[in-house]
């Protein structure tokens, strides 16, 4: 399985610098720690993003429907979403579309745009912006991973690594607190 050979780097790194656990089930103790603090992450993901729902609600509380509305200079919310989607299928990152697709470097450069056109600071639509790049990434996991580095998840490449840093620590943690006096 994909974390055997972290169980056994972790295992080594603990032999050698810690010693802690008991040597007859040290691997299975690694192992439980490593699926918690994934449990811990993804959980801590998926509480902090938007919901559809609550993404809708700020796009209209932010004044984004100003623009974006039926007969309006921009797509809907609902459009908005289905553009994104659109852009998983054809370009290899969401950068890359709004290149092409718009005047812009990236998709942050593009957000602050809108957060200017909306009239609100950039920090207001960081949320907006997670949900949007969401969309996105599960958009390309479904489309089979077709160039998608994310390799199925629902996680930008940056997200991921953020991600891996915060398992690290908590293991650290963890290696701290049953350590042998
Ligand atoms: C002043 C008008 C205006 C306001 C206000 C505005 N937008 Fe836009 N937005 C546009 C236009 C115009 C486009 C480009 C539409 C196109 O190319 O079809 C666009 C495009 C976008 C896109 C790219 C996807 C697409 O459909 O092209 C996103 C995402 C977006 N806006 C989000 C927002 C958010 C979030 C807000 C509120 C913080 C917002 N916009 C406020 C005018 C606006």
């Amino acid at each position: 399985m994909v974390l055997t050979p972290l169980i056994y780097s972790l295992n080594s790194i603990n032999t050698r610098y810690f010693n802690i656990m008991p040597t007859e089930n040290r691997k299975q103790v690694i192992l439980a720690l490593l699926i918690l603090s994934m449990i811990l992450v993804v959980g801590a993901a998926y509480a902090y993003a938007l919901t559809e729902s609550e993404a809708e609600a700020k796009f209209q509380q932010l004044g984004c429907v100003n623009c974006h509305k039926e007969g309006g200079v921009a797509p809907t919310f609902d459009g908005v979403v289905d553009e994104i989607k659109d852009w998983a299928k054809e370009y290899p990152t969401i950068d890359a579309a709004v290149k092409a697709e718009h005047n812009e470097d990236s998709f942050d450069d593009l957000m602050d745009e809108m957060a200017a056109n909306a009239g609100v600071d950039p920090s207001q639509v960081t949320d907006l912006k997670e949900f949007f790049e969401g969309v996105y990434n599960e958009a390309k996991a479904s489309a089979g991973g077709g160039g998608g580095e994310a390799g199925g998840l629902p996680f930008s490449p940056v997200e991921l690594g953020v991600i891996i840093v915060i398992i690290v620590i908590v293991l650290a943690i963890a290696f701290y607190l049953l350590r042998k006096k």
